[in-house]
């Protein structure tokens, strides 16, 4: 079930007496790690109340395609393109026939119209509306036409005391073959740790010591292992970037605050990436007050701050540690050497001194460095990089 962490779900309920199910199944979902958005019919609302499924699914309930209020939090379109999977449990004979007739004459057949996510229905009934030529000619349509696909339904005792096919599939049961939906990717079910931006070490309450990180290359590569089917966390220094979609973003300012965060959250971290430009000093005493500008000349004494990556790479039971190396001369002796030093499984150095890539630029260009090989990723977006390193990595695993 790991398989449905972080998916969105938009989970279609018509009317009928297996609607009650649907809570059931709502709660295996988020069980699940997923994201959850109900639209119920009309007539779902006859069965089940949508403050149920509200409460289960952490969510607000859709019902309605002209409700002005509900489409100014997220619109109807906007809904079709959120979800990852549509399922519709149960699918009544009647929304069966709505869907085959390519209707969209409530908000739950509007979306069906509307997204291009893959979609399911399970489909719950009385055993002769099932059997009924009409259904069953409605069902071959939206296989054939839409290659829906048709979950169920189950045979034996149905709620009128009929007995036969009819049964919705139990929730539990559609869960899995939810699963089975987002195939495995190359980093499904890990864990992915990164540190990105610049850090802040202050000298008083309104100066600090910083650098040009923009935290766009870490941001990528959170992009880039999300997409690759990871979970992943960025503890991330100040900067002016948007947060990836569906990555927990954790914002820190200075090294020690980093160290702690990267500490925090290190337990279950298969891969560890040392994005971030952590500041190597910080000012040994921090000024409570401003300081006055009473002397023509002034000195800062600084210590050496903690070695974030080195201590991660120490650990006994230490993550894939993968590490960055910003230079300006001799690249790939001083990034080999950091590789050495700190114990990383992994470096990636980039030219520091060219304005087009690292520092705050869109690309960048680097050279993956491990204790045998080398290889050379010539300039690119960071995002396209991105992909190349997490792809590199994962070949590694
Ligand atoms: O953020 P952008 O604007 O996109 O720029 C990207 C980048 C140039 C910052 C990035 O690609 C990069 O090179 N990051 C590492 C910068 C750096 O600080 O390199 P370093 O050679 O000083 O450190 C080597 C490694 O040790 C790095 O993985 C660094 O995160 C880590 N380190 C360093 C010092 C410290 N106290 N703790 C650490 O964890």
């Amino acid at each position: 079930m790991h398989r449905l962490r972080n998916k969105r779900i938009l989970l279609g309920i018509s009317g009928g007496i297996a609607a009650y199910k649907s809570a059931e199944l709502v709660r295996a979902l988020t069980g699940a790690g997923c994201d959850v958005r109900v639209v119920m019919t009309q007539g779902a609302k006859e069965f089940i109340t949508p403050l149920t499924l509200q409460a289960l699914s952490g969510n607000p309930v859709h019902h309605s395609l002209l409700d002005p209020e509900a489409e100014a939090g997220m619109g109807h379109i906007e809904l079709a393109k959120w979800a990852d999977f549509i399922l519709v449990a149960p699918a009544s004979a009647n929304f069966i026939a709505r869907l085959a007739a390519g209707m969209g004459d409530d908000l739950l057949t509007t979306l069906c119209l509307a997204s291009i996510a893959p979609l399911a229905i399970a489909p719950a009934m009385n055993q002769a509306m099932w059997l009924d030529a009409s259904t069953q000619a409605n069902i071959k349509k939206i296989q054939s036409v839409k290659s829906i696909q048709i979950w169920g339904p189950d045979q034996g005792q149905q709620a009128c005391g009929d007995v036969g096919p009819g049964r919705m599939i139990e929730p539990i049961n559609l869960a899995q073959l939810l699963a089975q939906q987002f195939e495995s990717k190359a980093l499904s079910g890990k864990t992915v740790l990164i540190t990105a931006g610049p850090t802040r070490e202050a000298i008083d309450p309104v100066r600090y010591i910083s650098n040009h990180s923009s935290g766009k290359m870490g941001y990528a590569l959170a992009t880039a292992a999300q997409e690759a089917g990871a979970q992943v966390v960025i503890i991330s220094g100040p900067v002016q970037i948007p947060p990836p979609d569906r990555v927990q973003v954790i914002s820190v300012e200075s090294a020690q605050q980093m160290l702690e965060a990267v500490e925090a959250k290190l337990a279950d971290t298969d891969i560890f990436i040392g994005a971030a430009a952590v500041a190597d000093y910080r000012p040994a005493n921090l000024a409570t007050q401003k300081i006055k500008k009473n002397n023509d000349e002034m000195a800062i004494h600084l210590v050496k701050n903690p070695d974030i990556i080195a201590l991660v790479a120490a650990k006994s039971d230490k993550p894939f540690t993968v590490g960055f190396a910003a230079e300006t001369q001799d690249i790939l002796s001083y990034a080999r050497g950091k590789l050495e030093k700190k114990n990383l499984d992994m470096i990636i150095a980039n030219d520091v001194s060219n304005k087009e890539i690292g520092f705050n630029s869109d690309d960048n260009a680097v050279i993956v460095i491990e204790k045998d090989q080398e290889k050379e990723y010539p300039q690119a977006s960071k995002y396209q990089l991105a992909q190349q390193i997490i792809s590199h990595i994962t070949n590694k695993l």
